[in-house]
């Protein structure tokens, strides 16, 4: 297991939680490399070890920076993105840079030192399934990215096949689909529709909501990966998810009613562009070659749990919320 870890964007939802779970699960030492965007928090880091966790403020693209820090590392997880598929409708280009040219200058610097490098990817790198569909994503479905954000990610993929069969970097890439717990931005779909209940505003959904995302708690994303990092075969691909197929109408009733409310208390609001229909991970590889198992199967539950973080941190969210509302009433959502 590497001692020493660089983890980018470990001030973000999914990086900041895959810390706390190093912190708690090994005894690794951690860098976080972290550009603090609008995504990033430093609170999101509170009460970690300081001989444990340290945390640099910087650009995945400033490729100096980068190299000194994977020198002094034996891995490199690389969760740093532009995240918000609404956003890159709206202004593509930070998706360009942070994701296509940082992870290129990740990968430069892990192929000078010859460090181990994971790579963060997404589920939606895949396009999306009809909802009648009876098959879901693989390893070996066909890449077909749908919006600005999937396909800055799915190039970013391209690169590391790229530099692990022209370079021999040793990297492996994981596929996740959507997360869901603590910590996770605003913007987001479960988190908005929680503070929005916290802060006396109607829920938002999309369309009619029938559109289908496959739930995964972040501390199952983190394990998974933890796992990868230790057994993973380099040049794999492992997709990572929890069987949480759910409908988002469905998890809005749900978290209307866990929070005490009518199922039927929100507002339609005009759909996103090329919304993707549906995402299904089958995960039979990570768990047959690597024997990797979820430990939250229960959605309700992680719900409940989640809506209970929310109500007890306040003040972690509430200074992104009017912001974060602001921008989206001024696209109609
Ligand atoms: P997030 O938006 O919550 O966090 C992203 C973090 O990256 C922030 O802390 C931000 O400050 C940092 N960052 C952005 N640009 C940077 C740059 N140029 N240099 C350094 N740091 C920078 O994102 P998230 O939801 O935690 O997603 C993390 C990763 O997981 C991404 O690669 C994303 O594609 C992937 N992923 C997310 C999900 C999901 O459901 N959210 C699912 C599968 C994969
Ligand atoms: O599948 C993995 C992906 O999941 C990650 O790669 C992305 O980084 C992550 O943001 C997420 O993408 P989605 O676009 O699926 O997530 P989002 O939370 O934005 O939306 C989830 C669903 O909810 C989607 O169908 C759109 C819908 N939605 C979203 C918002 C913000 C609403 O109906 N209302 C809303 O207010």
């Amino acid at each position: 297991m590497a001692r020493r870890i660089l983890v980018t964007g470990g001030a973000g939802f999914i990086g900041s939680n895959f810390v706390h779970y190093l912190v708690r699960e090994t005894d690794c030492i951690v860098t976080v490399l972290d550009k603090f965007t609008y995504a990033g928090n430093a609170a999101s880091l509170d009460g970690l070890p300081a001989d444990r966790v340290s945390v640099v403020h910087g650009d995945v693209c400033d490729a100096d920076l980068v190299d000194q820090l994977v020198g002094r590392n034996d891995a490199v997880v690389h969760y740093a993105a532009e995240s918000h598929n609404d956003n890159s409708l709206h202004d593509p280009r930070p998706f360009l840079d942070t994701n296509i040219v940082g992870t290129y200058t990740l990968l430069e610097a892990v192929r000078r030192h010859e460090t181990r490098y994971h790579h963060i990817s997404t589920d939606e790198v895949y396009g999306d399934l009809e909802l009648d569909d009876p098959t879901r994503f693989t390893e070996t479905t066909p890449y077909a990215p749908s919006s600005p954000y999937s396909s800055s990610k799915a190039s970013s993929d391209m690169l590391v096949r790229a530099w692990v069969r022209s370079f021999d970097v040793r990297a492996t890439i994981s596929n996740c689909s959507n997360n869901y717990g603590p910590r996770q931005h605003v913007e987001k779909f479960i988190p908005r529709q929680i503070t929005n209940i916290l802060v006396g505003d109607r829920p938002k959904l999309y369309g009619a909501g029938l559109n289908v995302r496959d739930w995964i708690h972040a501390d199952d994303h983190s394990s998974a990966v933890l796992r990868i990092l230790e057994a993973g075969r380099i040049g794999e691909t492992y997709l990572i998810g929890a069987d949480g197929e759910e409908n988002n109408k469905e998890v809005l009733e749900l978290i209307l009613t866990t929070m005490g409310k009518p199922s039927d208390e929100y507002d339609h609001v005009v759909d996103r562009p090329g919304h993707d229909l549906r995402y299904a991970i089958d995960w039979t590889k990570l768990r047959t070659e690597l024997g990797w198992q979820p430990s939250f199967q229960d959605f309700e539950h992680g719900i409940s749990a989640t809506i209970e973080w929310y109500r007890a941190n306040v003040a972690w969210w509430e200074p992104q919320k009017r912001a974060t509302e602001a921008r989206y009433r001024e696209q109609g959502q």
